[in-house]
């Protein structure tokens, strides 16, 4: 059993904690909700929990499928140990529909499906509001090459293969996500999480969102939600899972 040690660092949901194995760490999910570059806070009750479970069941699936992830056990239902990565400070976000900052940049309404998949990068810096970032922006940061790029870019279609199919036979439509990766001896690897805090997923009945938008736009019922993916994911869902 590998035992958690000193803490590395505090994100908005998550702590990450060193173990006794060099190469491994602990990931703490919290119940903390931030939206907005943290102007907006709040808690989700038992999300720590449930987006723990839904990334282990999700990063599990895309191991299957030949995606390399950080992911190694849960360890409780709220603490994920996972390979030690150093991290891209690069967001990948890979959209199918349009949505949220994409419906304000391109003018569409939102549920407007994009004929091709859309792959965006921005730049982690809360200092800088996360930026959007290209290719050449990348290379100028100097923070990965451009074979690295090509790879996060690949990765993120073939995890978006894996996952639309996954969601639409729960009911559920993957409109969009954000990944993170990072190396591991030089190898990419995808990082982080993948839960509603990090995805859009709508009912593919009734439209509902089921996803950290609940709690962005004051939507009510996101616990209910997370609650439902939950369910879903791990193939407890009542009654066709109706939301
Ligand atoms: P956006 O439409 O606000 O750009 O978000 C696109 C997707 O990325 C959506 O599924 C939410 C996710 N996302 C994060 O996980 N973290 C972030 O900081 C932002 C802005 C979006
Ligand atoms: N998680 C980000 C924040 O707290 C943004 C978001 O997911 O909307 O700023």
């Amino acid at each position: 059993m590998v035992q958690k040690q000193d803490q590395l660092y505090e994100g908005k949901a998550k702590k990450l904690y060193s173990t006794d194995d060099p190469s491994a760490v602990i990931h703490e999910f919290k119940d903390d909700a931030t939206a907005f570059d943290g102007k907006k806070k709040g808690q989700i009750a038992g999300k720590g929990s449930m987006n723990a479970r839904i990334s282990a069941a999700l990063f599990t699936l895309l191991e299957n499928q030949g995606v390399r992830t950080h992911y190694r056990e849960l360890i409780n239902d709220r603490t994920m140990l996972t390979d030690k990565l150093d991290m891209v400070p690069v967001e990948v976000v890979v959209r199918n529909i349009a949505a949220g900052s994409l419906s304000k940049r391109l003018g569409y309404d939102e549920g407007v499906p994009l004929k091709n998949t859309i792959v965006e990068f921005y730049y982690k810096r809360d200092d800088l509001g996360d930026p959007m970032i290209n290719e050449d922006h990348i290379a100028e940061l100097g923070i990965a090459t451009k074979e690295q790029i090509k790879e996060m870019r690949e990765t993120g279609l073939k995890v978006n293969d894996v996952l639309v199919r996954f969601f639409d036979q729960l009911g559920l439509t993957l409109v969009d996500y954000k990944l993170e990766f990072g190396l591991k001896d030089g190898v990419m690897m995808l990082g982080d999480e993948l839960s509603p805090d990090n995805c859009r997923l709508w009912d593919k009945k009734t439209g509902e969102k089921m996803d950290k938008d609940r709690f962005r736009r004051d939507l009510g019922r996101v616990e209910e939600a997370y609650r439902e993916v939950l369910a879903r994911v791990t193939g407890t869902s009542k009654e066709g899972g109706n939301f």
